[in-house]
């Protein structure tokens, strides 16, 4: 009975998920939209964030059971790589201390889904300021009187210091800037080591990438290369080492990246470059830059085109982990990405002619990917599609919340030949 029911759920999700599809084939006439997967075959897979209902099933977060259907069907039918939007996170995936202490529901969930549907997996992150549970941190040392506690204050729509901000409520207890005594720097590494070893372990030959250490890289204009956190104030600047090599140690074969927001960005862009150089000289192992591409309407070719070639001079491949284009007025200033400046960023409603900016942006950043193709060896969009976007409000996305194609989905195909152009 329980598998009749099973299977009569999964059967209306599949009609249900591809009624977007067969409506624009037979209602409308026109030709259902070619799989982004397939048009770009020959250049990189084409991933996306997904989120827990998505590889579990039933209603999600903003989304009912029929419109989480769609959503599923629409990641099934255009991309071929998948990684979890949070649920492989400290936070969410190693909540409490110990052993005992892991949550691997969801992330096995969505590996099984990944690899199910033929997907190459992603894992997403080891080591974040952000999203980390404050016992990670927590002993018997008082913090120095020099430590920045609390976070400082962000200006609207500027990328701030390191926050352990938490994010809205009902993302789990327990995840604000942690203030009290602190572990040694012993102790955090260890803490580091098991958690990296078992996380990386567990998914030993079925996650073959990792973000390993996460938006290490200081914003704005100052000197500083790395951005104040617990893990650098508590071990010091080789906590990003440490964290590459016992990945390393725990899975050999998987590809390690080092992932960052706003690269498209010069000042930033230099810190990365700096911080890899010196990984490179004490043989770290970094293999592959992670451009997390949270970008907005006003990005041009020129801008992505440079981005890239720059970042190719360190010799590792490319991978575009989070793309997204943000519409929203709000957004048009930077590349940031810490979610506690979301609601600046996504304010004062779309841009004028969003769609077709849009559209615009997508086919610069599209084209310039093409033409970096030996480098850039994956693109992977943050979110099926506007609704579930963590910048729904932006609307930066190739689908619009009824899974249909934007132009921007259009504007986005039409690159795939444009390399050998003139
Ligand atoms: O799932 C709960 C829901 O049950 C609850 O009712 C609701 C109330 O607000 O919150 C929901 O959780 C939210 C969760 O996203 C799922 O949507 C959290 O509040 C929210 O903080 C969380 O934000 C995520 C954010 O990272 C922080 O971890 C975004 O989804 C996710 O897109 C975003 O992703 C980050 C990357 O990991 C790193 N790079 C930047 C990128 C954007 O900030």
């Amino acid at each position: 009975m329980n598998n009749l029911h099973r299977f009569l759920r999964r059967m209306r999700a599949l009609v249900l998920g591809l009624m977007p599809l067969l409506l624009a084939r037979f209602v409308t006439g026109a030709e259902a939209p070619p799989a982004l997967k397939d048009v770009f075959k020959d250049c990189f897979p084409i991933g996306t964030a997904a989120n827990r209902s998505m590889v579990m099933g039933g209603a999600g977060f903003r989304r009912s059971a029929d419109q989480n259907a769609a959503d599923i069907a629409t990641l099934k039918f255009h991309f071929n790589q998948i990684v979890a939007e949070n649920d492989m996170k400290w936070q969410l995936i190693h909540p409490r201390e110990g052993g005992n202490g892991y949550e691997f529901g969801p992330a096995d969930a969505l590996v099984d889904f990944g690899l199910g549907n033929g997907m190459q997996v992603a894992g997403h992150t080891l080591v974040w300021h952000s999203q980390t549970p404050n016992w990670v941190f927590a002993g018997t040392n008082p913090p120095p009187p020099d430590a920045t506690n609390p976070p400082p204050a962000l200006a609207a729509g500027t990328n701030g210091p390191a926050t352990n901000r938490p994010g809205r409520g009902g993302f789990g207890p327990g995840f604000g800037r942690y203030t009290g005594p602190r572990a040694s720097r012993e102790e955090l590494l260890q803490r580091m080591s098991n958690h990296i070893h078992t996380v990386v372990g567990r998914y030993k030959g079925r996650v073959k990438v990792w973000d390993v250490v996460n938006e290490a890289l200081a914003d704005g204009q100052g000197t500083n290369v790395l951005r104040t956190s617990l893990w650098s104030e508590i071990i010091g600047p080789d906590f990003i080492a440490s964290a590459f090599r016992f990945a390393h140690a725990a899975d050999p074969d998987a590809i390690l990246r080092y992932n960052d927001y706003g690269l498209e960005g010069a000042a930033k862009r230099k810190r990365l470059m700096t911080l890899i150089r010196e990984l490179q000289a004490q043989q770290v192992p970094v293999h592959a830059i992670g451009s997390q591409a949270h970008v907005n309407v006003s990005t041009t070719f020129e801008a992505m085109d440079q981005a890239l070639t720059e970042i190719a001079t360190l010799g590792l491949p490319i991978h575009i982990t989070e793309l997204d284009v943000n519409g929203a007025q709000g957004g048009q200033g930077g590349f940031g990405a810490n979610v506690a400046d979301n609601a600046a960023t996504t304010q004062g409603g779309l841009v004028a002619d969003a769609d077709k900016r849009l559209a615009d942006a997508y086919a610069g950043i599209f084209r310039a990917f093409v033409k970096h193709r030996d480098t850039v060896k994956l693109i992977t969009f943050w979110g099926v599609n506007d609704a579930v976007s963590w910048r729904a409000q932006g609307r930066p996305l190739l689908f619009d919340g009824e899974n249909q194609p934007k132009s921007a989905f259009q504007a986005v195909i039409t690159t795939v030949g444009t390399r050998t152009a003139p």
